[in-house]
């Protein structure tokens, strides 16, 4: 089964090949899909026939975002914590153990339609692929039961069994757990590995050694890095080969020389500072500095509770010195690159068919109509599912 969507005032490809800049715009584009996937681009006069015609009157389309860093399976609210934080109170790691103790006390059934209604809300803003991290478990049934309902929903599935030392262990006994018993019962059911490496959380050694553990168990590894200070996160991940080095708030020039000479993507996270009243990550040293740049949510009740991808790119371009190009490919490609992924995140032959197409003549009206809901349809695997 064919489709042709096609009426497109502009198309943003994320392959410069297509078109113009490195989105590689294409002006009155249409696309075709073949099943789940892109078969077709380019502009809407020379497209071929397909079975079925969807006219895009004029609007603009990107591709699916990709949302590499959200923490969906909990159960709780912390609205109480973030009242406190909007009259002055400083974020902590510490607050994570909060959310422990609800997710530890809700069923799988409660935790499954939290996943489902987080990722169905980011579907519903043009997010098509979403990570999900454990993290608020911290017992080895807890952290396996979380990646197991995380599985049900998505395919990026990361062990964070280092969130946070839990009250009930010091943290030399915890790490021991975390790299051994609970590793051995977690790394079937996840990709990656991740660790919360931080003042309050996890220092540089046992840092490293959750995701070395995690490698050998043959999980890839990404990190929580620089957040709420200094520290060595960033280069550990730069180190280590990790995918991607998340929040990167507080840079050294020797962290971004780091990150500018490895493969590891600086993941952004705006809902964070937003939401912790912080100063945002500088995006601007970074990409000045070559260093691949992605844009995820946080999504997760403590710092950052928000799904919405458009949201984070239009406070990255008033607030962290991106253009409105920079921040949609980094919602889109960047977010693929950090997920080490190829097939989503740009429109071109042979990507997979997820596409977004917003009630407005470009992209840049994400970052230029802040907090208005753009998203007018979303095709996931050639589905229309928005
Ligand atoms: O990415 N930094 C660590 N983890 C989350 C916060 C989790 C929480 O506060 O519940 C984050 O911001
Ligand atoms: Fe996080």
């Amino acid at each position: 089964m064919s489709l042709l969507v096609t009426g497109l005032s502009s198309l943003v490809t994320n392959d410069p090949s297509l078109g113009e800049g490195p989105l590689g715009v294409i002006r009155d584009a249409a696309v075709v899909f073949e099943g789940s996937s892109v078969a077709w681009v380019g502009e809407a006069s020379q497209a071929p026939d397909a079975d079925q015609v969807h006219q895009a009157g004029g609007r603009a389309a990107i591709p699916g975002f990709v949302d590499s860093h959200a923490h969906l399976v909990f159960a709780g609210d912390r609205t109480a914590e973030f009242n406190a934080r909007m009259s002055g109170v400083p974020y902590t790691a510490g607050g994570i153990r909060t959310t422990v103790a609800a997710t530890r006390a809700a069923s799988d059934a409660e935790l499954s339609a939290g996943v489902a209604r987080l990722v169905a809300e980011a579907l519903r803003q043009g997010t098509t692929v979403i990570e999900c991290k454990s993290g608020y478990g911290l017992t080895v049934e807890d952290e396996a039961r979380a990646l197991r309902i995380a599985g049900e929903h998505t395919d990026e599935v990361t062990y964070l069994g280092a969130h946070v030392v839990p009250p009930e262990l010091d943290a030399d006994a915890y790490v021991d757990l975390v790299t051994g018993p609970m590793l051995d019962r977690c790394a079937p059911h996840a990709r990656w590995v991740d660790v919360f490496c931080e003042r309050g959380a996890f220092d540089g050694d046992q840092a490293r050694a959750v995701l070395e553990a995690g490698i050998k168990k043959g999980l890839a590894p990404r990190i929580h890095a620089n957040q709420l200070g200094h520290g060595p996160g960033v280069r550990i991940a730069v180190e280590l080969g990790a995918a991607s080095a998340d929040h990167c708030t507080h840079l050294t020039d020797a962290d971004v020389d780091a990150l500018a000479s490895g493969d590891t993507v600086a993941t952004l996270l705006p809902g964070a500072e937003f939401s912790t009243r912080a100063t945002y990550p500088d995006a601007r040293r970074l990409l000045d500095a070559g260093v691949t740049v992605a844009l995820s949510t946080d999504c997760n009740p403590g710092s950052s509770f928000t799904t919405s991808m458009p949201f984070c790119i239009a406070v990255a371009v008033r607030e962290m010195g991106m253009t409105p190009d920079e921040a949609v490919r980094a919602a889109t490609l960047g977010g693929a690159r950090a997920l080490r992924r190829t097939d989503v995140g740009r429109i071109a032959p042979g990507a997979r068919a997820d596409l977004v197409l917003l009630d407005a003549p470009s992209h840049v009206h994400l970052a230029y109509r802040p907090g208005v809901p753009l998203v007018s349809a979303v095709w996931q695997r050639g589905h229309r599912v928005v």
